[in-house]
């Protein structure tokens, strides 16, 4: 063994901090592992995440995967996965030093992945991937260049979107972005 089978085993037995105490699962990510194009990153596993120890299977992520097929993103094109593993107390925002201690996790997965656009979902991804003091409502929609590896587009988590509909049309330009530019990696345009 090795690899991305030890990194899940770890993981999933991971206590380096206190939102190890409250959580029923790990939740690592789903989605293609092989190299895929595009990472998603989002928040932190919700409370249906947490139940059945898979990312996104909320309402949210519900939503996100309409989008994803509206705009006929292929499910092995992405992997998504979390700032954090384990579930905050009723769902609020992780702690900076949460974050810090859960980052490597992210980090093993960005290397293993290999992306080449990695999507922040929300402010949490955006502040940890991009810039600590990033406005999510001021640079989502941007290509953000930070490493030669990989470009990524921040925009808003689609929790946001289902509290707030006025995003929803924005929340679509930026996925649809990071689909034509897809089409240019996989060289369809
Ligand atoms: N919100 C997130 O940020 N991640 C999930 O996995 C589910 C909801
Ligand atoms: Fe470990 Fe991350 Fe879970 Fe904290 S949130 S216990 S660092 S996996």
């Amino acid at each position: 063994m090795g690899g991305w089978d030890a990194f899940v085993e770890e993981c999933t037995s991971c206590t380096r901090c206190n939102l190890h105490m409250g959580r029923k699962n790990v939740v690592i990510g789903r989605g293609n592992i092989n190299s895929p194009p595009v990472l998603f990153v989002g928040e932190g596993p919700g409370e249906q995440e947490d139940i059945e120890g898979e990312a996104f299977v909320g309402r949210a992520g519900k939503l996100l995967d309409l989008v994803l097929e509206a705009l006929q993103i292929q499910p092995e094109d992405y992997y998504i996965a979390n700032v954090v593993k384990c579930r905050p107390p009723n769902n609020r925002v992780p702690a900076k030093d949460e974050i810090e201690t859960c980052m490597p996790w992210l980090r093993y997965q960005v290397k293993t992945i290999k992306p080449s656009i990695i999507v922040c979902l929300g402010s949490v991804a955006a502040k940890a991937l991009i810039d600590p003091d990033a406005m999510i409502t001021k640079i989502r929609g941007d290509w953000v260049e930070k490493s030669s590896k990989f470009v990524i587009m921040p925009t808003y988590h689609p929790a946001a979107i289902l509290r707030d509909v006025r995003k929803r049309e924005d929340f679509y330009l930026d996925i649809k972005k990071v689909r034509d530019r897809l089409n240019l990696i996989k060289g369809k345009s």
